[in-house]
């Protein structure tokens, strides 16, 4: 059963995230192709990454965006789901043997273990797409801006690049910082003024969200790098220790995990301050994001 209700504002970020995952995986499942529709080996593979059971962090920041500045109702759905098939689509791509070449993902054998790397990258494009035209159909210009700029050259993809580039050399904290923000942030960022645009937020208020992104964004990329060399591959549902094996740029690499955890925490908390400065639809619902945002740091996968 489904609940269309929206969660009381005293609900946990798990209780929030169950909610927005449940609208949204509904909503997948008939959005996505069925394996039985040709090319069927395609749309399996898609089915196979977007139905393994991840966070759906970034729908649930989009839909508390949106019902943060007064929008209610489904029309958030299609950015949710739209963001959800470009973030299952740039984790099928990260994990491909020219990238960080990872076995395990969300609990499951990697897309391109299963498929093959070809599916696995035209799988990755095939959702990529999808998503656009997704949020092409809403009519709202700005959201399809946001989403490419989220995801382009400035955005995740610039990110992933650096990221790349940086494996096994002694980088600065700025390198790092730039990695974070492009590769995770950018995409955080734009989930929550994907949100807002939907709910024709003003200016003030969807530039608020975005500097909140960007900073739970960078968090969230500390944390991960965190839990990398903390949490075992069970937990993760990913292959634990990946980031050493690969010399990857990381947080604790550079400062150390204590010092990484305290500006992670540090990053969600000046984010939340930030975030009761603005104008928001009551101080309810900017209590979800800050629930959620919190969640971001006591997570253990
Ligand atoms: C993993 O993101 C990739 C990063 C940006 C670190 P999530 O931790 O949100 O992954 P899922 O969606 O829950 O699998
Ligand atoms: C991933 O960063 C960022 C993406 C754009 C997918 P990571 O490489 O650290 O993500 P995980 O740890 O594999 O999920
Ligand atoms: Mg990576
Ligand atoms: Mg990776
Ligand atoms: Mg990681």
């Amino acid at each position: 059963m489904i609940s269309t209700q929206t969660p009381k504002h005293s609900a946990s970020a798990e209780d929030y995230l169950r909610y927005t995952s449940e609208r949204v995986n509904a909503a997948l499942e008939k959005l996505l192709p069925a394996e039985s529709d040709p090319p069927g080996e395609l749309h399996k593979a898609e089915r196979y990454s977007m139905f393994a059971g991840g966070k759906r962090l970034r729908p649930a920041l989009c839909i508390g965006a949106f019902e943060a500045c007064g929008g209610a109702g489904d029309s958030v759905l299609s950015a949710a789901c739209a963001l959800e098939m470009v973030h299952t689509f740039s984790l099928i791509h990260d994990d491909l043997p020219c990238m960080d070449d990872d076995d395990l993902r969300r609990g499951r054998p990697t897309n391109h273990k299963v498929f093959g790397e070809a599916m696995a990258v035209l799988a990755g494009d095939a959702l990529l797409v999808q998503a656009f035209e997704l949020v092409a159909a809403t009519g709202n210009a700005s959201c399809v801006q946001t989403l490419a700029q989220s995801l382009g050259s400035q955005g995740m993809l610039g990110g992933q690049v650096v990221d790349i580039l940086s494996e096994g050399k002694a980088v600065d904290l700025a390198t790092v910082d730039y990695i974070h923000r492009h590769k995770t942030a950018a995409l955080i960022a734009g989930s929550l003024v994907m949100g807002a645009q939907m709910a024709n937020a003003p200016e003030n208020v969807v530039d608020g969200l975005r500097e909140f992104g960007y900073k739970i964004g960078l968090g969230f990329q500390i944390v991960d790098d965190c839990l990398d060399l903390e949490q075992t591959t069970e937990v993760l549902g990913k292959d634990a220790g990946s980031d050493l094996e690969n010399g990857k740029a990381t947080y604790p690499s550079l400062i150390g995990l204590e010092a990484s955890k305290r500006r992670a925490h540090e990053l969600i908390e000046t984010a939340i301050t930030d975030l009761h400065a603005l104008p928001l639809q009551g101080a309810v619902q900017g209590t979800v994001l800050e629930t959620v945002a919190r969640y971001i740091f006591t997570r253990v996968h």
